[in-house]
């Protein structure tokens, strides 16, 4: 592999999923925000659970980054505090023995410069200094308030251009179109964008990554996935908790900016795209910006916005309720949307994007709702569905009418269902971190954020979200562990025509 080049995602699928650890490339993974909630919660499981598996390269170095001052038990301690209880302690060790902890400013070129040290030491130790096939990933587990600070750094202090070096950087990248063309600038002045991988883990889960497959290597489904038969799509994000802990965070984001510029709309993207040319990063995400590029910027009338209040026995707290958050926000905690693809395949279609903290469950699916039976047989047959659970249940299931068994001559709704767990029980369906780091290694940008498309996912948000700031939008309070604000499943049925079955 060149360096610094980027394969094919399928290249995954096709070459084996530890090209890098095949290779025994030899690797070091900076963790920068090592002492941070996604390290420890995401980055460090992820990473073990990869090398639990041997998905990494035996020569690996993982150097953990933060200004806390951590001695390497502290250090150890928290890098492994999110593991799973059933893993031995001989497991940890010996993944422990791969990794250290430097302590160092984000700002401060001494600092790196310390890094780069401990880098090439590390390096030398694994026989492989002087060689080109080597790869540094600096992994930005950080507040985005730092990111350019940290990519200067890299770049001027511990960048190597006789190897192979990669970028990952976690989202929110930009808070509107300007910022985000400003954050793109700035890193891209430091880093080419086959070096830059923009994580939207919601590209890494299963289900998502199923919809290339499940759509172009079956013909029954890409036969009617389209507007000839497809009544409308709602893609919905819900959560049973709400932002406790994170509210400092959220209020200047919200939802909007948290889950549906990125996650929802990067699935949208996927369920829309028509069929790409191969499936190389590039095609892929020459497919997926195209959709983007025919959706207009979403209007505030085709907008519903709620904010959670306590529940009404005082149990759960409001949003407000929090101390982190301003006692008069109007951040919305909950946002549905309906735009159009304004496209062959799609012109016509309402797509709803719903999403909500503070819901009455934990949920993430795809309903592709298909239009009524055209000359039926039979009166009042309710429409089919298409459901692709992506959480917490990885399922997919058409809502089917069936004759009832027995001698009974009715209809009856069933369900084609493939569950994952009972069909596939012996597998262990990995997190979408340990996916997305393992594509990282292998130089796949498939399931990562172009710039290109970045900017149109804010193109299409950007006026709405300036819009409810300028105009001060006050969200429609619902209750913490409701369906969201009273009206919103009525508001979808009559904005988009969507029938229950
Ligand atoms: P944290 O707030 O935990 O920050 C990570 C580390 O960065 C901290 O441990 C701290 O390390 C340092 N840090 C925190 N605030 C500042 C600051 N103002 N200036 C400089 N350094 C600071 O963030 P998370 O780990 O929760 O998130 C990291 C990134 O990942 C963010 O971009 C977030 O949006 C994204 N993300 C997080 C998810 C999660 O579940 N937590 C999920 C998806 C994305 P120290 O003080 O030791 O240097
Ligand atoms: C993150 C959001 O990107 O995704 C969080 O910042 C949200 O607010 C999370 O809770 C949801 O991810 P998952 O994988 O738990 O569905």
């Amino acid at each position: 592999m060149s360096k610094n080049s980027s394969s094919t995602s399928q290249g995954s699928l096709t070459c084996g999923l530890d090209h890098a650890a095949k290779e025994n490339v030899p690797t070091t993974i900076v963790v920068f925000g090592a002492s941070g909630d996604l390290a420890k919660k995401k980055t460090f499981p992820a990473l073990f659970h990869l090398f639990q598996r041997g998905l990494l390269p035996k020569r690996l170095r993982i150097i953990g980054y933060a200004r806390t001052h951590m001695s390497p038990e502290e250090f150890h301690k928290r890098a492994t505090s999110h593991f799973n209880a059933d893993i031995s302690q001989d497991q940890i060790k010996s993944f422990l023995q791969h990794c250290c902890y430097v302590s160092g400013k984000y700002d401060i070129s001494d600092d790196f410069k310390k890094l780069r040290k401990e880098i090439e030491s590390q390096e030398q130790a694994l026989e492989c200094s002087q060689s080109s096939n080597r790869i540094r990933v600096y992994y930005m587990a950080l507040p985005p308030s730092v990111f350019v600070d940290v990519a200067t750094q890299i770049k001027h202090n511990v960048y190597d251009s006789d190897c192979i070096n990669r970028v990952v950087i976690e989202k929110p990248f930009g808070h509107d179109l300007e910022s985000s063309r400003k954050l793109s600038n700035d890193i891209g002045a430091l880093f080419t964008e086959s070096e830059i991988f923009r994580i939207d883990h919601y590209l890494g889960k299963e289900m998502v990554k199923n919809i290339v497959t499940l759509r172009f290597a079956n013909v029954f489904y890409e036969a009617v996935w389209n507007r000839h038969y497809i009544a409308n799509v709602q893609i919905t994000f819900k959560e049973p908790f709400g932002t406790e802990g994170r509210g400092g965070y959220f209020d200047e984001f919200g939802i909007i900016r948290d889950v549906m510029q990125n996650h929802l709309l990067q699935v949208l993207s996927i369920v829309a795209m028509n069929q790409p040319n191969s499936l190389s990063a590039e095609d892929v995400r020459d497919r997926k910006t195209e959709v983007l590029r025919r959706i207009l910027p979403i209007q505030l009338e085709d907008t519903l916005l709620g904010q959670y209040v306590a529940n009404a026995d005082g149990t759960k707290p409001g949003y407000k309720d929090d101390d982190t958050v301003p006692k008069d926000s109007i951040t919305p905690t909950f946002a549905q949307c309906v735009l159009h693809v304004d496209n062959d395949r799609w012109r016509g279609v309402p797509w709803v994007i719903k999403a909500g903290k503070a819901l009455n469950e934990a949920k993430m699916l795809i309903r592709i709702q298909y239009k009524d039976m055209p000359n039926s047989l039979f009166p009042n047959l309710a429409r089919n569905e298409l459901v692709i659970q992506v959480s917490p249940k990885e399922s997919m299931y058409i809502k089917t009418i069936v004759k009832e068994p027995g001698l009974s001559t009715n209809l009856a709704m069933s369900e084609l269902d493939l569950t994952y767990k009972t069909r596939y029980h012996d597998v262990k369906i990995p997190d979408a971190y340990a996916t997305l780091i393992l594509d990282v290694l292998n130089g796949d940008h498939s399931n990562f954020v172009r710039s290109d498309e970045l900017d149109e996912a804010w193109r299409i948000f950007t006026p709405l979200l300036h819009q409810i700031e300028q105009e001060h939008i006050v969200p429609t309070p619902y209750a913490y562990g409701s369906r969201g604000p009273e009206g919103a499943y009525q508001w979808t049925e009559d904005r988009v025509g969507y029938k229950r079955t």
